[in-house]
C-alpha cells in the first residue's frame, strides 16, 4: 500500500454508470493518507449523491461554479495549485472530448484547463462509443497534451469478459496513480535535482523546394517521454525538437525549442551544450539535406535527380566538446548487425552510452507507443530490456544516466 499522506488528490466524476466505484476509489485514497477533493459534472450527480462522496471525503463536493448557499465562487485556479494529482474517474466520452477541445461549461472541465499537477483518466463507456474514432482521436489528443490515460489490462478484460471501454478497477486505477505520486520527492533528494539536461528529440525536416521536403517517421514520442523523464528526477531541462504532430511534454517547466533543419538543430544544440551537464541524442536528424533549396516549386519534369550534401553530426560534435564532467547519451536504430553498428558508433560519437532499438523488434523504433532497447556502455557493458512503454524506457535510461554523475 502507498503512503500518500499529505497529498492531495483532485477526484473528477462525471455521468457514468461507473461512477458508484469512485466510492471504492475515494476509500483507497483517504485509507492510504491523501485528501481528496470530489469534483462532479452535473450528469454525475445523476449516478451519485454528493451527500455520499462529501461524506467519504469530509470535504463539500464541488459541482457549480458558485456556491448555492452563499453565492461563493469555486476557485478551480486554487484547486489546480492544491492537487498533487488529478485523477477522472470515470471518464465520459463527453468529458472527454470537451477536455480534448478546451469546452469549459461546467467545473470540471475547467478545473482540469487549470491543472497544474499530472492529470490522469480512467475512460468509461461502452465498447462503440470507446471505438468511435471521434473518442479515440480525442484520447490521442489528450495523450499528447501529456494526460495519463489508464485503462484495464488486456488479461483482466478477458476474464470480465467485457470489452474495451470499461473502466479500470478502482484498486488499479489507486495503485497506478499511487505508485506515481509516491515516486514525487523532495526536491533536494531527486537524482538530478541541480543538473540541467539537454535532450534531442523528433525528426528534422530538409527542404527541397517551397513545396517539398526530405524527413523520416519519428514523432518525437521516446524524446518527449526522456524529457519528461528527466524533470521529473529534478532536472532542468532544454528540449530541442524537430516538427512534431502536437506533441507536449507533461511538465510545463521544460524550456522547448523548435527547430525545423538538422542545421537549426545543429545550432541550437551546439550553443546550448556547455552549459548542460548531459545531453540525450534522441533526434532522428537527417543525414544528408538538398545541396540547395529551390527557391520556386520545381517542375514536374524538370528534375530526375536531386543533389545532396551531407548533414553535421550533432552528436559528434557534442562529443568533441564533452569535459570530464558532461555526459553524452545517444540512440542507434538499425536494422541489421545491430550491436555491431551501436558500438561503432559509441565510440565514434564518444558517447557515455548508446541506445539500441532494432525495426526488426515488433513495437519498437518510431510511431509506437512502446520499445524495446538494449543499452550499451562505454566500459563494454551491456543491458537489455524487455519491450516496454516508451514512459518507462525513458525512466529506464534516466536511472542509466543518474549513475554516471
Ligand atoms: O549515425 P546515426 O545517425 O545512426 O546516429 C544516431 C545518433 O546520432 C542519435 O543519437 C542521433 O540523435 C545522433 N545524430 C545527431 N546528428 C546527426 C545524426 C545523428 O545528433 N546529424
Amino acid at each position: 500500500m502507498h503512503n500518500l499522506k499529505g497529498k492531495h488528490i483532485v477526484l473528477g466524476i462525471t455521468g457514468s454508470i461507473a461512477a458508484y466505484k469512485a466510492c471504492t476509489l475515494i476509500r483507497l485514497f483517504v485509507k492510504a493518507g491523501a485528501e481528496v477533493q470530489v469534483v462532479i459534472t452535473p450528469a454525475g450527480k445523476e449516478f451519485i449523491t454528493p451527500v455520499t462522496l462529501s461524506a467519504l471525503t469530509s470535504k463539500p463536493v464541488v459541482s457549480e461554479f458558485f456556491s448555492g448557499k452563499d453565492g461563493s465562487w469555486h476557485s478551480h485556479v486554487d484547486l489546480g495549485l492544491w492537487a498533487d494529482a488529478m485523477v477522472i474517474a470515470p471518464a465520459t466520452a463527453a468529458s472527454i472530448a470537451k477536455m480534448a477541445h478546451g469546452v469549459a461549461d461546467n467545473m470540471l472541465i475547467t478545473t482540469y484547463l487549470s491543472m497544474k499537477a499530472p492529470v490522469f483518466i480512467a475512460p468509461a463507456m461502452d465498447l462503440d462509443m470507446f471505438a468511435h474514432p471521434s473518442t479515440q482521436d480525442n484520447l490521442a489528443q489528450l495523450k499528447r497534451y501529456g494526460n495519463i490515460i489508464i485503462e484495464p489490462a488486456e488479461g483482466e478484460l478477458a476474464s470480465h469478459l467485457v470489452g474495451k471501454g470499461r473502466m479500470a478497477e478502482p484498486e488499479d486505477i489507486f495503485t497506478f496513480v499511487g505508485k506515481r505520486l509516491a515516486e514525487k520527492q523532495a526536491p533536494e533528494t531527486l537524482r538530478l535535482n541541480g543538473k540541467t539536461v539537454l535532450v534531442t528529440a523528433g525528426p528534422t525536416i530538409e527542404k527541397i523546394d517551397p513545396v517539398r521536403y526530405i524527413s523520416n517517421f519519428s514523432t518525437g514520442k521516446m524524446g518527449y517521454a526522456i524529457a519528461d523523464a528527466c524533470a521529473e528526477q529534478g532536472a532542468r531541462v532544454i528540449l530541442i525538437s524537430g516538427p512534431v504532430n502536437g506533441l507536449e511534454t507533461r511538465y510545463k517547466g521544460i524550456e522547448k525549442i523548435n527547430v525545423v533543419s538538422a542545421s537549426d538543430m545543429y545550432e541550437a544544440a551546439t550553443k546550448a551544450f556547455p552549459s548542460c551537464d548531459a545531453a540525450i541524442l534522441c533526434a532522428a536528424v537527417a543525414d544528408y539535406t538538398p545541396a540547395r533549396c529551390a527557391e520556386q516549386k520545381i517542375k514536374t519534369h524538370a528534375a530526375t535527380a536531386l543533389e545532396l550534401t551531407p548533414t553535421q553530426d550533432i552528436a559528434a560534435a557534442l562529443g568533441r566538446m564533452k569535459t570530464a564532467d558532461q555526459r553524452l547519451v545517444g540512440f542507434a536504430l538499425e536494422t541489421n548487425d545491430e550491436q555491431e553498428h551501436a558500438r561503432a558508433k559509441l565510440k565514434k560519437k564518444n558517447l557515455d552510452f548508446i541506445v539500441l532499438n532494432s525495426l526488426r523488434d515488433p513495437g519498437a523504433g518510431f510511431a509506437c507507443d512502446t520499445n524495446k532497447v538494449t543499452m550499451l556502455f562505454a566500459d563494454g557493458k551491456t543491458l537489455d530490456f524487455p519491450l516496454k512503454d516508451k514512459h518507462e524506457v525513458a525512466n529506464d535510461l534516466t536511472d542509466q544516466l543518474c549513475a554516471l554523475f
